[in-house]
């Protein structure tokens, strides 16, 4: 038993905080390049190739694979003699710590297995809409939940409206395109925003366009699968009533955790999960219903949040975005290629797709994509479905470095 002491239910959070974080390297050096070459080499990060396709999902940094590895161990070791005795109260704390870094109440956080089950149990259990209603969703929402909402079509009876935004887009451009369809189809009652788009990187006004809904009687789920832990906000800054986040991407936890967010005030706007007992509490856990998961993967959320507090959030916001500038600022003006993601800073992050001019199926950006990765070294990702044409994505992490996005630079001038 002496071993498994270490992990009674205040030691899961308090092992994180002991962890070497990266504040105590900031403390180490002076020089910023320095400072960052000390957080890349917390990262075990292949040398295959440049690694500029970290949008699937994050790695973990080394004390977080290590405090995974203790908890797979931990949980392999007790078993149902831990799950049954203890686990859901350190999961509780593990809820109530998430819930805190985001800035909302402990019982307006549900954790799930990614952003796809959080954001479908939002869209087709949101109980709301009657017959004749209306539903909108972008151009650049995610491929399952352009699908989901179609969905509701043939479930609810609704209409359905998909806009493409505009591009280039400015902040201006993107709420007037919403106001526009909303004026255009004054049943709407429920919208889809993505903060940060995985196809071209372009970020939402969210907290303007929510508001806009609001006046008019329309809800908004926010999809920000892909803006939490890159930009620097907490979920409560978006007021918005209904969120859903994965924590494999941007928060570097093991992969198959994520979280729903719905404030209470809003909580009877979504079904119950009908797999749940009748007789649970009226919470929002009530909303979802998993079945077993990787319980190791989720009390690593501790772990992950720790390294992601040493850096900073607007450190790591603001480095995310220089290595987007320093590719993107080289290639701005060229005749021949196109940044997808506005310049004003609101309106991206780190992500950034572009397209060479001319070239936008998918086959031509398959193509660009191998260029890069058989010719330059450099791997990255083709994307879809923007009405403009395909493109080519660009996702750094924080263990890139300077170097690696002037060689992108070059290739891609290179290649255009
Ligand atoms: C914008 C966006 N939404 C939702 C998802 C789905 O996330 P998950 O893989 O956690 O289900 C993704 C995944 O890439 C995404 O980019």
């Amino acid at each position: 038993m002496q071993q498994d002491a270490m992990f009674s239910r205040r030691s899961v959070i308090g092992a994180a905080a002991a962890l070497p974080i990266a504040s105590q390297l900031a403390a180490a050096v002076g020089d910023d390049e320095a400072w960052w070459r000390g957080i890349a080499a917390q990262y075990d990060v292949t040398r295959d190739v440049i690694q500029l396709e970290n949008g699937n999902w994050g790695m973990m940094a080394r004390p977080v694979l290590a405090a995974y590895a203790a908890q797979v161990a931990r949980v392999n070791r007790q078993s149902s003699f831990y799950a049954r005795r203890g686990m859901n109260a350190d999961l509780d704390a593990v809820r109530h710590e998430l819930a805190r870094e985001m800035g909302v109440g402990d019982q307006e956080v549900a954790l799930t297995r990614n952003a796809t089950e959080a954001l479908t149990s939002l869209i087709l259990g949101y109980n709301r809409l009657k017959p004749g209603d209306g539903v909108l969703y972008a151009d650049l929402d995610y491929d399952s939940m352009q699908a989901c909402m179609e969905s509701l079509r043939e479930r609810r009876g609704v209409t359905v409206t998909k806009i493409a935004l505009p591009e280039p887009a400015t902040r201006a451009s993107l709420i007037a395109a919403y106001r526009s369809a909303f004026d255009a189809n004054p049943r709407i009652r429920l919208v889809l925003l993505t903060h940060l788009s995985h196809r071209t990187g372009l970020v939402l006004p969210i907290r303007e366009i929510v508001a806009l809904a609001r006046a008019r009687g329309v809800d908004a789920i926010v999809d920000a699968a892909h803006s939490w832990q890159q930009l620097d906000f907490r979920l409560s800054d978006l007021d918005a009533d209904f969120v859903g986040v994965n924590c494999h991407k941007w928060l570097g936890n093991p992969l198959g955790v994520g979280a729903v967010h719905v404030r209470a005030a809003a909580l009877d706007r979504i079904d119950r999960h009908p797999a749940n007992p009748a007789d649970m509490p009226d919470t929002l856990e009530a909303r979802i219903h998993t079945g077993t998961v990787d319980y190791a993967a989720q009390l690593t959320l501790p772990a992950a949040l720790a390294f992601q507090r040493g850096i900073g959030a607007a450190r790591r916001a603001a480095r995310l975005v220089a290595l987007r500038d320093l590719w993107v600022s080289k290639v701005r003006d060229h005749p021949r290629i196109q940044v997808l993601t506005p310049d004003d800073a609101a309106l991206h992050g780190g992500i950034a797709s572009f397209r060479i001019a001319g070239l936008t199926s998918e086959a031509d950006n398959k193509a660009v994509a191998k260029r890069l990765l058989d010719q330059h070294g450099i791997f990255t990702v083709h994307r879809t479905g923007v009405a403009k044409g395909a493109c080519v994505r660009v996702t750094p992490a924080v263990f890139n470095m300077p170097g690696e996005m002037e060689r992108l630079a070059r290739a891609l001038v290179e290649i255009a």
